[in-house]
């Protein structure tokens, strides 16, 4: 059965809801980048970003703006003169509109400011933030820059600005201020952390008030928007109202709620059916060399020290301690797409995990089999899709996650009804998927044991923690989320519209 929130509908709405309202996204990463391979031909690449699987099916069902950094080195030879590309490719249905930064404006915003400093922030993985007044600067300049970009394509009329992420905390301000027709809304992909954690950051004060120039803000799950509340209330001059859910300052309100995103359910679902992922099921086969898929686990995202990385490798290693039975038969493929490496605590990570998997294989590899399989490599949708149906069971262990789509995508791929999600329970998603094996992230002895009962579980039991899994992402896939954003949306349009005839008249 199709499910209730398809692209058709979220169409639907977006024409009905916005009338005409443009509609411009606005993020850090770009959804495509232009690379040239070592032929020097321009391909355009997907980078490995949740935030872009998500946003995404939502800008091709608008139809709109997509506004983000060139970061492609082939990127500036594939705009137009509004330094603009149709995409995606072969099938363009949005515009991708770059904008560029120096080498000095991408290391003080994105690597220092954004990734050193609000990253390890947000998330509680003990890797302590590194704040610098300069990296502060260029974050506000460079913010300066995205608003510049979203006002001329706005040209002074209203439009729908949605914008991604904590790159961005201070455009919302600057927008309001420079054209108060905008409707501004703005979702936060990562936890936002208590208000003990955000003191730490020197300049917490103007995040806050640069987000509060939304009308709306979005966050993963209740918990991170009431951190943000109680942030608000305490932190700047603002008033939140008691019942919860509105800022009041200088006369403007924002909203705050929690809005859980996802993914596209089915054509996720679909593509792990088709033919093209069942040619990549045997390639996979021959390159990892197990043929039985009871006796693979997999694990895969990008390379980061929230995600638990060195607890899961670990745990490998205490089930092949505890469970001899598995040696010469079990194997454990971490999948890992790298970003950030600019950052040594990425480079340090990195190391650890060679370290790691060296010697667990030094244990006990033998006669061409290798219990544990690090592959940090770029995989392309087909063959991430591929492992995932051929795995008994697939590792989400992060220590601290907004929500993490790697869970839900694994869910959607087994068309078979079939796997076993073990999942952190610091993953914003563990609040839905009942269904998966869940563990303490920090403890190794967990995550081995849930291994273990992985790999014992009976076909009945596997299918109906499956299915509870399968019909939550289903019923709650991305266009639900995008469509109860929009419709939240449009509601504060409404009454702003009707409280200013009110006002007029
Ligand atoms: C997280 C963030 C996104 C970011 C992605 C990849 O999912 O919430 O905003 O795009 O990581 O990180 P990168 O730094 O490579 O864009």
């Amino acid at each position: 059965m199709a499910p209730f929130w398809s692209r058709e509908r979220l169409q639907g709405l977006i024409r009905e809801g916005l009338g005409g309202l443009p509609l411009i996204v606005v993020s850090n990463r770009e959804p495509w980048m232009h690379q040239r391979d070592g032929h020097g031909l321009i391909q355009a690449e997907r980078p490995a970003s949740g935030l872009v699987t998500a946003l995404e099916p939502f800008a091709e069902a608008s139809g709109g703006t997509w506004i983000a950094h060139g970061s492609g080195d082939a990127d500036r030879c594939s705009v137009d003169a509004r330094d603009a590309v149709a995409v995606p490719p072969g099938r363009p249905c949005y515009r991708l509109r770059r904008v560029w930064l120096s080498d000095a404006e991408q290391e003080g915003y994105y690597t220092h400011l954004a990734n050193r400093a609000l990253w390890p922030l947000c998330h509680v993985a003990f890797v302590p933030p590194h704040y610098e007044a300069a990296h502060w600067h260029t974050y506000r300049q460079v913010n300066a820059r995205f608003a510049e970009a979203v006002l001329q394509e706005a040209a002074g009329e209203a439009a729908l600005v949605f914008l991604q992420d904590y790159h961005l905390a201070l455009v919302p301000r600057l927008l309001r201020q420079a054209n108060p027709h905008l409707l501004l809304v703005q979702f936060w992909h990562v936890p936002w952390p208590n208000r003990e954690l955000l003191r730490t950051f020197p300049q917490a004060d103007a995040l806050i008030e640069g987000l509060l120039g939304n009308d709306l803000i979005g966050f993963q799950i209740p918990a991170h928007a009431s951190n943000f509340l109680d942030a608000a209330d305490r932190l700047v001059e603002a008033r939140v109202d008691p019942d919860g859910d509105l800022v009041h300052q200088n006369g403007h309100r924002t909203q705050v709620g929690a809005y859980p995103i996802s993914i596209d359910y089915q054509q996720w679902n679909e593509s792990a059916a088709s033919s093209a992922v069942a040619e990549a099921m045997q390639c996979w086969q021959q390159q990892i060399g197990v043929h039985d898929p009871a006796l693979l686990g997999v694990g895969m995202e990008r390379l980061d020290y929230t995600k638990g990385l060195p607890q899961r490798l670990l745990a490998v290693e205490r089930l092949l301690e505890d469970h001899p039975e598995w040696h010469g038969r079990f194997c454990f493929v971490q999948l890992l797409a790298t970003s950030r490496t600019q950052i040594t605590e990425y480079r340090r990570l990195r190391s650890e995990l060679e370290r790691i998997t060296a010697r667990v294989n030094a244990r006990w590899a033998s006669g061409g089999w290798q219990p544990l399989q690090l592959r940090i490599e770029q995989r392309d949708v087909r063959e991430r899709l591929a492992l995932q149906r051929l795995a008994r069971f697939c590792v989400v262990s992060s220590l601290h996650d907004g929500m993490n789509l790697v869970a839900k995508e694994f869910v959607a791929s087994r068309c078979d009804g079939d796997g076993v999600l073990i999942l952190s329970r610091f993953a914003g998603c563990a609040l839905e998927l009942g269904g998966a094996l869940q563990v303490h992230p920090y403890c190794v002895e967990q995550i081995a044991a849930a291994m273990a009962q992985a790999l014992s579980l009976e076909p009945a039991d596997r299918r109906l923690r499956m299915a509870q899994m399968r019909r939550q992402v289903s019923d709650y896939n991305v266009y639900r989320w995008g469509a109860s954003i929009l419709a939240d949306s449009l509601r504060l349009r409404d009454q702003m519209q009707l409280q200013s005839s009110a006002l007029l008249g």
